[in-house]
């Protein structure tokens, strides 16, 4: 079996991932930049897993220098293939990693990316590397999903997503809630052929991503259900976290041995 790596959810859907998700990108896109921008002060800024380049190119367009990492050359070679796409620096790698050098006013993670780190060991790991590349006063802004455990049934769930006349499209998943990890697959039926398109995560409840901005020395600032501003609140599906750097970062340990 191929192993399971940064690179393998984006090689395998850089070539339908603006297609398939155009609804919910053509709801939210507008509302996230708007957030972003107020966020990001005068720059630089950084996105973890920039992908396409959906959010990273109308900042760019604004104005700002946006860098990026990806894990996938082909997401980002279709960022590339964009009017402005080239306007975004890029370093491909593992953002678990952090295989760049720079200092942002904003580094942003969407979409429920950060969850492609898969253990709890890496999310903490992160979270420093980020620490540790913001300026003073520097955010780091999270959009993920609320986990959602009554999805599954005896761990697993199958579900349609879309079907016409020429495709069926189903997600099957597994689910440890040890790890707190899914290994999912979306499998496309088509005429005469079957395409399967890899997803593993690791999820977090909100409340376990602000013990890690701890462990950075980082503190929850606002959280709300959507890039919208809408109230977070118990019935809240997702949240848009936005973190700041401690003021004693200086003399918090865990942001001093980051390596
Ligand atoms: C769900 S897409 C999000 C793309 C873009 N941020 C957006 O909101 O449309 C996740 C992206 O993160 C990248 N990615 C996932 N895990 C990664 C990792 N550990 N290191 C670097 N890139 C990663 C994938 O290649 C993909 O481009």
């Amino acid at each position: 079996m191929e192993e399971y790596d940064a690179s393998t959810y984006g090689q395998r859907i850089a070539r339908v991932y603006d297609a398939w998700h155009e609804e919910r990108f053509a709801r939210q896109t507008v509302e996230a930049v708007s957030f972003l921008l107020d966020a990001a002060g005068e720059g630089p800024v950084l996105e973890l897993g920039v992908g396409t380049g959906r959010l990273a190119i109308p900042l760019a367009d604004q104005g700002l220098r946006v860098h990026g990492i990806d894990g996938s050359r082909r997401m980002v070679a279709a960022m590339r293939a964009k009017p402005g796409g080239r306007r975004v620096r890029v370093t491909i790698g593992d953002f678990e990693r952090f295989p760049m050098t720079g200092s942002f006013s904003l580094v942003f993670v969407a979409f429920n990316t950060f969850f492609g780190l898969l253990s709890q060991e890496a999310q903490v790991r992160c979270f420093r590397h980020v620490a540790r590349h913001l300026q003073p006063g520097g955010r780091f802004v999270v959009e993920a999903f609320v986990p959602d455990l009554s999805r599954f049934d005896d761990d697993q769930r199958t579900s349609a997503v879309a079907i016409d006349t020429d495709s069926v499209r189903l997600d099957a998943s597994l689910h440890d809630p040890v790890e707190q990890r899914v290994t999912a697959g979306r499998v496309v039926l088509l005429e005469g052929r079957v395409e399967l398109y890899p997803v593993q995560l690791r999820y977090a409840f909100p409340s376990e991503l602000d013990l890690m901005a701890r462990l950075a020395g980082m503190r929850l600032r606002e959280r709300w259900s959507n890039w919208r501003r809408d109230p977070f609140t118990s019935e809240s599906r997702g949240h848009v976290s936005l973190y700041e750097l401690a003021r004693t970062t200086a003399s918090t340990p865990g942001v001093r041995r980051i390596r």
